[in-house]
């Protein structure tokens, strides 16, 4: 429950108690993407193999479903699983994704790092950053978020290397 303070003033501030709104609505997304609470041991096991496991909420269900249909052509490398371990990891991916992106070719996004919430979220990091060894690719998330491995991406742990 949100109290309007602006009423129990007794003055009309509408737009201070919607411009309130709106940013208490941005830090709840935020919160909700920082830290990962859910988890599949198969998922965690397997999709961690080359790279951190991703959390589920950062691409929609189109996107984890196209990708979990070809894991043996996955960003060039072959991830494919046994049957049955691929249906376990894609019904925990879609069951925990998040909101549906869009994509310009309205197919869905396979990359993190394309969707527009990604490269809002990280405008600040500058190109150099991006392009250093120490980084080598956005994928790269725990080159900066020091807790990614335990789904932990908030801005308390991140450290942007030299
Ligand atoms: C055999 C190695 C390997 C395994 C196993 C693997 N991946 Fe990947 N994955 C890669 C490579 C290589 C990339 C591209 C990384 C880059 O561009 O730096 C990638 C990239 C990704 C990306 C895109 C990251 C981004 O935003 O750019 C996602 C999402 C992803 N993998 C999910 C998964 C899931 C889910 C699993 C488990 C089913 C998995 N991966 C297992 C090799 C692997
Ligand atoms: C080059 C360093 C770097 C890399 C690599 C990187 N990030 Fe970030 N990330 C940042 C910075 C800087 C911020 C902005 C922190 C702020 O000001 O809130 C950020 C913000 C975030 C946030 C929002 C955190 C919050 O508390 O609101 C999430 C979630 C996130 N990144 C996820 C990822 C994921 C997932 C990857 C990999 C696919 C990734 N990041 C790769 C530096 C990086």
């Amino acid at each position: 429950m949100r109290f309007n303070i602006p009423r129990l003033l007794g003055f009309s501030t509408a737009a201070l108690s919607l411009s309130v709104a709106l940013v208490s609505s941005a830090y709840a997304d935020d919160d909700e993407r920082a830290v990962t609470t859910t988890s599949n041991a198969t998922w965690q096991a397997e999709c961690s193999a080359c790279h951190i496991a991703y959390p589920p909420r950062l691409l929609p269900r189109e996107s984890w479903r196209a990708m979990m249909s070809n894991l043996k052509d996955h960003f060039g490398s072959d991830a494919s699983l046994a049957a049955p371990a691929t249906q376990e990891i894609a019904t925990f991916l879609e069951e925990n994704a998040g909101r549906k992106r869009q994509s310009a070719s309205g197919k869905p996004i396979m990359r993190i790092s394309e969707t527009r919430w990604f490269q809002h979220e990280h405008d600040e990091v500058s190109s150099a950053v991006w392009k250093s060894p120490k980084v080598k690719s956005p994928a790269n998330c725990a080159a900066c978020h020091t807790l990614a491995e335990r789904g932990n991406y908030s801005e308390r742990y991140i450290t942007i290397p030299k």
